[in-house]
């Protein structure tokens, strides 16, 4: 069996991108094929270059034939990853990649997510609810911001105390555990073509 070639959609730091391919750098199931931004500054794009794997900036996001192109491009991509992406996938090109497209969140959805809830405003809206914990949400992309079906979630604690960038980081230390666990389960199972839950 080939090992199932993973692209990653990213706009930013990368950590999650960094997390995948430190876990799939030796894996039989999964490999990072290719780095796909809309972010010429993306720091993750250092970290592809890193671990020798291509990247592609795109001129345009919305533009749906030049990423369907990039995800095409050799080696064709069997399953999408955004992590940390901001941009919304045109609706095209999330039909095409149907059950092979997923997002990690940064709380657990269907709360704290939707237009403009990303970054340090998830995990403020989380505190100002005041909820006894938090977590990371791995979904399906749909046509709508955060709203695909579940695919996984992981749970954290919210501290007396807490603040946004203190919960952050908690979050995302589950967000590197779960991601990864979540493409190499979707490897093992040969990419199911329905959704599947895990967790
Ligand atoms: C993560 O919190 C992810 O859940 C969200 O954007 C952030 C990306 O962080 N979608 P990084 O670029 O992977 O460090």
């Amino acid at each position: 069996m080939t090992p199932v070639r993973v692209a990653v959609l990213v706009s930013g730091g990368g950590t999650n991108l960094q997390a995948l391919l430190d876990a799939l750098h030796d894996s039989p199931l999964a490999r990072v094929a290719r780095v796909i931004t809309n972010r010429s500054d993306a720091g993750a794009l250092a970290r592809a270059r890193r671990h020798d794997v291509p990247t592609t900036q795109l001129r345009d996001p919305d533009d749906a034939a030049e990423l369907l192109a990039a995800l095409a491009e050799a080696p064709q991509a069997d399953l999408v990853v955004l992590a940390g992406y901001l941009k919304l996938v045109p609706p095209t090109v999330v039909a095409r990649f149907r059950w092979r497209m997923i997002n990690i969140h940064p709380a657990l959805l269907p709360a704290h997510g939707g237009p403009g809830m990303y970054g340090r405003r998830v995990h403020e809206a989380v505190l100002a609810s005041g909820a006894a914990e938090s977590g990371v949400t791995v979904h399906y992309v749909d046509e709508q911001y955060d709203r695909g079906p579940i695919i996984a979630q992981a749970r954290v604690p919210v501290l007396p105390g807490d603040t946004a960038e203190a919960l952050a980081a908690r979050v995302l230390e589950a967000e590197h555990r779960l991601l990864p666990l979540v493409v190499l389960e979707l490897a093992r199972r040969g990419i199911p073509n329905e959704p599947v839950r895990l967790s």
